[in-house]
């Protein structure tokens, strides 16, 4: 695949291109739990991720993802419903591959959000965190390999991966819905177990407030295409050895779905206001 990376996301693309009903101005990357945000909504176009060419579907909870095209607020959007993690056992070229096919469609706004562990004791479950910066050197860099010219430089820089504007834009919107909103750091394990005690402690030593196992990858990618990136963590559960009780997928579900009142009237005001 090294060499034959750009060919093959070009034969993704032109794939489904016939499909893509309008250039989107923005793209919400639904994090775990988070397609909640679809239910009100009313769809215009989906495209089915089994539909597209060379592309990875995810083995998580039977969700195998798709595209989905609507507006909202005036504004033309595209949805990811559903990621693939470098954990399901893909290439990290593969994981990265959906947010490069949004580059392609012309869309340069993405809000990147995820279920994320907490690290930061201040932080409770059902929190929502802002992405201020991230820590990417516990996962391979999807940027390894032959540089795609076409897309971006072979060395990026990294020292503003979350917009300064979209991050205030976020910051009022939640002032004005008096949403609870912190800023932190996120740092992407590959997962898929979660971390033991002694990791978070390292994690929060070396600076994280939040931990998961996505998001970091794809900002990375969308950096180096020069999009305008905005993160947003659910803190679904306090990471490893912080709380007694044991960590779970169903509790990362079920905070999600609780706390998804909050998190989609933050993403409807971010949009309205973009
Ligand atoms: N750790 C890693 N990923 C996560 C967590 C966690 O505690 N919660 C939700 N995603």
């Amino acid at each position: 695949m090294m060499n034959n990376q750009y060919e093959s996301l070009k034969k993704s693309f032109e794939s489904f291109k016939n499909k893509i009903p309008y250039k989107p101005d923005l793209c919400i990357v639904l994090g775990s739990g988070l397609g909640i945000f679809l239910d009100d909504k009313k769809i215009d176009m989906e495209i089915k991720y089994n539909d597209i060419v060379d592309m990875p579907v995810s083995t998580v909870d039977g969700h195998n993802g798709s595209f989905v095209f609507l507006k909202s607020f005036g504004k033309k959007i595209v949805c990811m419903n559903g990621r693939v993690h470098f954990y399901e056992g893909y290439d990290m070229y593969d994981v990265v591959r959906p947010i490069r096919l949004i580059h392609m469609m012309g869309v340069n706004n993405i809000i990147l959000t995820n279920a994320a562990g907490g690290v930061n004791k201040k932080f409770s479950a059902g929190d929502l965190m802002l992405i201020r910066d991230h820590i990417s050197q516990f996962v391979k860099s999807p940027l390894i390999g032959k540089n795609i010219d076409e897309l971006g430089d072979r060395f990026p820089d990294m020292s503003n991966v979350y917009s300064k504007d979209m991050i205030n834009i976020a910051k009022s919107v939640a002032k004005l819905n008096k949403i609870k909103l912190r800023e932190g750091v996120y740092l992407q394990f590959t997962g898929p177990n979660y971390e033991t005690p002694t990791e978070v402690k390292f994690a929060r030593k070396i600076g994280a407030d939040a931990v998961g196992m996505s998001t970091v990858v794809e900002a990375m990618v969308a950096k180096h295409m020069n999009m305008n990136i905005l993160g947003i963590s659910l803190i679904t559960n306090m990471a490893a050895g912080i709380k007694k009780t044991k960590l779970s997928h169903d509790e990362v579900k079920k905070t999600a779905k609780e706390s998804s009142e909050k998190f989609v009237s933050l993403i409807n005001g971010i949009i309205k206001n973009i």
